[in-house]
């Protein structure tokens, strides 16, 4: 099979948003890429189209049973005006990680950079470059095959669609107020908590909306089997400082395999800030808050970058952390990574590709 995309270019091309105004996920761009799945015959037709509408099977699976992954990852525009991807292999290893999970066919991982590397050629004007902003990029997996079988589709469509995106948080990169859920569960073990497909995030809404009224921006997720442990937060991972180490949760089938969080592991391993994957506990975030020694907290994603977390409210017990202000080790590390994303400082790891 070789890279070749049958591209449609769109006869009449947005204007671009204002970059300063930018919100997550609201706009989207000229063109997207499609490629269907059918049995027997394998990943085909890979097209550039103009962005639009699809037309969908009312039966088709992904609506019933909602067989579907996705990735996000993001294109930065660095200060020679080229186009950066941060670490796209280890997207589209998880995606065909989550395409295991979920029973879809995988997808050839260097072909599929090839067709997202021609999309980008078409639309870099929309990577925006004003302060915290990025084109957001957002692979995804739906099963079209018209059934109402309980089973795996026989056909999949795979879209790439672009969004230039502002900070996710409204609040920018001001710490943020988490509520630490200790009811709802976001994922069990065995299940499809470490796969990125979208009932992990609808199955946390109605916790959402209540840690919302309460004034906060998320929700920390606690093991699905004793609610003990930390797992992750809405949409992002999370570490603690606690008494100079950095802590994040041991990964499990539970917990999503962050491209940030493993990005952020390395880092703080480079500069040798002690870091540790294990099992941490509500109980042992707690005591080390009230013996003074819950230094910092923050989140990772794609999406959400390095989010400093300034509260944390456990059973109604407020922790304010840090006096609420972003911590050293937050501030070093969302700089040395936007940096990095950004084309603004060397990269030592390899992690950037560039795309003039
Ligand atoms: C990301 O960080 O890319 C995510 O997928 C999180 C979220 C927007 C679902």
């Amino acid at each position: 099979m070789e890279a070749t995309v049958a591209i449609t270019e769109a006869k009449q091309k947005k204007g671009k948003p204002d970059p300063e105004t930018l919100q997550f996920g609201k706009t989207f761009t000229d063109h997207m890429f499609t490629m269907e799945y059918e049995e027997g015959k394998g990943w085909i037709k890979p097209e550039i189209i103009p962005y639009a509408p699809v037309e969908i099977d009312p039966a088709a699976m992904v609506l019933h049973y909602s067989q579907s992954v996705f990735e996000g990852l993001k294109a930065y525009r660095s200060p020679d005006g080229e186009a950066v991807l941060f670490r796209p292999d280890e997207n589209f290893k998880r995606l065909n990680r989550s395409n295991r999970r979920l029973s879809i066919p995988p997808v050839n991982e260097e072909l599929l950079m090839e067709y997202l590397l021609q999309l980008l050629e078409l639309e870099k004007d929309w990577i925006p470059d004003a302060e915290g902003t990025s084109l957001y990029i957002r692979p995804f997996i739906i099963a079209t095959e018209p059934s109402l079988q309980v089973a795996p589709a026989k056909a999949y469509k795979l879209f790439i669609i672009l969004s230039p995106v502002g900070s996710y948080y409204p609040e920018g990169i001001h710490p943020v107020s988490i509520m630490v859920e200790d009811h709802f569960t976001r994922a069990a073990r065995g299940g499809t908590g470490t796969a990125k497909t979208g009932g992990n995030y609808s199955a946390g809404y109605n916790a959402q909306a209540k840690a919302s009224g309460e004034g906060h921006a998320q929700v920390l997720w606690l093991d699905g089997v004793e609610k003990k442990y930390v797992e992750e937060v809405g949409s992002m991972n999370v570490f603690f400082k606690i008494n100079g180490e950095v802590v994040t949760p041991e990964l499990n089938d539970s917990i999503l395999q962050g491209v940030t969080r493993k990005s952020v592991i390395e880092l703080l391993q480079y500069w040798k800030v002690p870091v540790s994957e294990r099992r941490i506990s509500m109980e042992e975030v707690l005591t080390a808050y009230e013996n003074g020694e819950l230094e910092e907290a923050f989140g990772s994603g794609t999406a959400a970058v390095i989010s400093p977390i300034g509260e944390l409210t456990w059973k109604g017990t407020p922790m304010i952390i840090n006096g609420r202000k972003t911590g050293e080790i937050t501030k070093s590390l969302y700089q040395t990574l936007t940096g990095i994303q950004t084309g603004q400082e060397k990269d030592p790891f390899g992690w950037t590709r560039t795309i003039s």
